[in-house]
């Protein structure tokens, strides 16, 4: 499915490391959306909203994704190390269920420590990160490259939450997509089960490794999304600042409160921020008032159990799937045949 704001612009190929015997070029492509405007819109039309909301990508500016880097080392947030343990215990098992790897395509890549522990025991031919920037993946693909010398790497800039549509020819072999850190989460079931269907079309031949975060306790769930050292508060204030640039808003985040709090109807950790008196937001041409203890949405992180999780990627078109969860149950890895 090609998103019609999605067009492939310029790439560049980026030299070797110094003293490093690279067999294949480092590809970086930016999949630039033409979309200034798009999203100024998007974002007022969630301000005006009767519940404000903002998408959850807009957390990722160049300091909400060090902030985000920061939190994956939180002792509170333990999806991060639970799926590392998951992965580096079953490395055979995995790489078993899946078979020959033709290329790897990690999506949301980030710094690529998570698809650099899997290369050894999957031995892909080629390594494709997604990621919403390529700015982002340079030195991370820099560092994959020097340490596979011979591994095909490429860098997509591309922002996939609306649509996943990877430039032609970028996938070469059997596919094989990898969606670590419960990322699945930050989509709503109905976007979930679309944005699946999208990747089984793609990867048909080959199949999609996903983690995904369980349902568990809130004395667990809470502090992950609220720890004690209020990294994930200047994450979510973060934001803020981030709509400011965007849309010339006069946010102050001194005004705001960071809120995170398990939901069980909807099964999901909900993020807001609530205004901490009564206050006006003005943006050019447009202004909003908000009462005090009123909030704005920011973020949900859905938590599944097993079972409705392995139903959702059936509902996707996935065909077979196989699942690795950790002893306290807190955290499953699929691998989902397309
Ligand atoms: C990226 N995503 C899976 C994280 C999550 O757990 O939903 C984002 C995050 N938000 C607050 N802490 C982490």
């Amino acid at each position: 499915m090609e998103h019609p704001a999605l067009k492939p612009t310029a790439s560049s190929v980026s030299s070797p490391a110094p003293g490093s015997a690279v067999d294949a070029p480092l590809r970086l492509v930016q999949v630039h959306r033409d979309d200034a405007e798009l999203t100024r819109q998007e974002l007022i039309d969630g301000l005006a909203a009767a519940q404000a909301t903002t998408s959850p990508k807009f957390l990722y500016d160049a300091l909400g994704s060090r902030l985000f880097e920061a939190i994956t080392e939180l002792p509170e947030y333990y999806p991060t190390r639970t799926e590392a343990a998951i992965l580096s215990a079953n490395a055979l098992a995995i790489a078993q269920a899946i078979g020959e790897v033709g290329t790897l395509v990690d999506l949301g890549a980030g710094n690529c420590a998570k698809a650099l522990r899997l290369i050894p025991s999957l031995r892909p031919a080629r390594y494709v990160a997604v990621d919403i920037s390529v700015g982002f993946l340079e030195q991370a693909l820099t560092d994959v490259q020097h340490r596979h010398p011979t591994l095909s790497v490429t860098g997509v800039g591309l922002d996939f939450s609306s649509a996943l549509a990877l430039p032609p020819d970028m996938v070469q072999g059997r596919p094989v997509f990898f969606y670590p850190g419960s990322s699945i989460g930050n989509f709503t079931p109905e976007q979930a089960e679309l944005f699946l269907a999208s990747v089984r079309r793609q990867s048909i031949g080959g199949g999609l490794l996903i983690g995904v975060d369980l349902i568990k306790g809130v004395e667990w769930l809470e502090p992950a999304y609220d720890d004690a050292l209020g990294v994930t508060a200047a994450f979510n204030l973060n934001l803020l600042r981030h709509l400011n640039r965007l849309i010339g808003s006069d946010f102050d985040p001194r005004d705001w409160r960071h809120v995170a709090f398990f939901n069980p109807e909807a099964s999901r950790i909900e993020m807001h921020l609530e205004a901490r008196r009564a206050l006006r937001v003005r943006w050019p041409e447009g202004e909003r008032r908000f009462e005090a203890g009123e909030r704005l949405h920011t973020e949900n992180s859905y938590k599944y159990s097993v079972e409705r999780f392995a139903a959702l990627l059936q509902s996707a078109g996935f065909a077979r799937t196989r699942c690795w969860v950790d002893a306290q149950g807190w955290f499953a890895v699929f691998w989902a045949q397309a």
